[in-house]
């Protein structure tokens, strides 16, 4: 029976459909992760999350971040910053990966799920009512 490492919750909606739908996939997506690590299935099957996990969120930064330049969001420069941190930080545990695998999984787990509540509830709330807006 699969856990859940992250609970989708209303509180995370920005009231924006594609965007909660792909919010949604992307904890979809880590629960996934996790669930391979408790597992014990690390060879074969987290190499191929790990390349779902990194695929969608280019996808899903591509949205917000198109969505950004159509309504001219005044804090595009800060939240596409945000956006290229996380991408490089999963890159650099995708390499750590590749070398050590025992102690990776909680830390990573742990990365993931900080960065994308913390960043839904702080960045991603504060585009949520300049967009409505815009989309109107
Ligand atoms: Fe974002």
């Amino acid at each position: 029976m699969d856990k859940e490492f992250i609970t989708w919750s209303d509180i995370y909606s920005v009231n924006i459909e594609e965007i909660d739908k792909q919010h949604k996939q992307l904890i979809d997506i880590i629960n996934k992760l996790f669930n391979a690590f408790s597992e014990g299935k690390a060879e074969k099957i987290i190499p191929e999350i790990l390349k779902e996990l990194t695929d969608y969120t280019n996808y899903h930064f591509k949205t917000e971040e198109e969505l950004f330049e159509k309504y001219n969001y005044p804090d595009t420069k800060v939240h596409k910053d945000r956006h290229s941190e996380c991408v490089n930080q999963i890159e650099i545990w995708k390499e750590k990966y590749q070398k050590d695998i025992t102690n990776i999984p909680y830390e990573l787990m742990d990365y993931l799920k900080k960065w994308l509540l913390q960043h839904i509830l702080k960045e991603d709330k504060s585009y949520s009512k300049f967009l409505i807006e815009k989309m109107k």
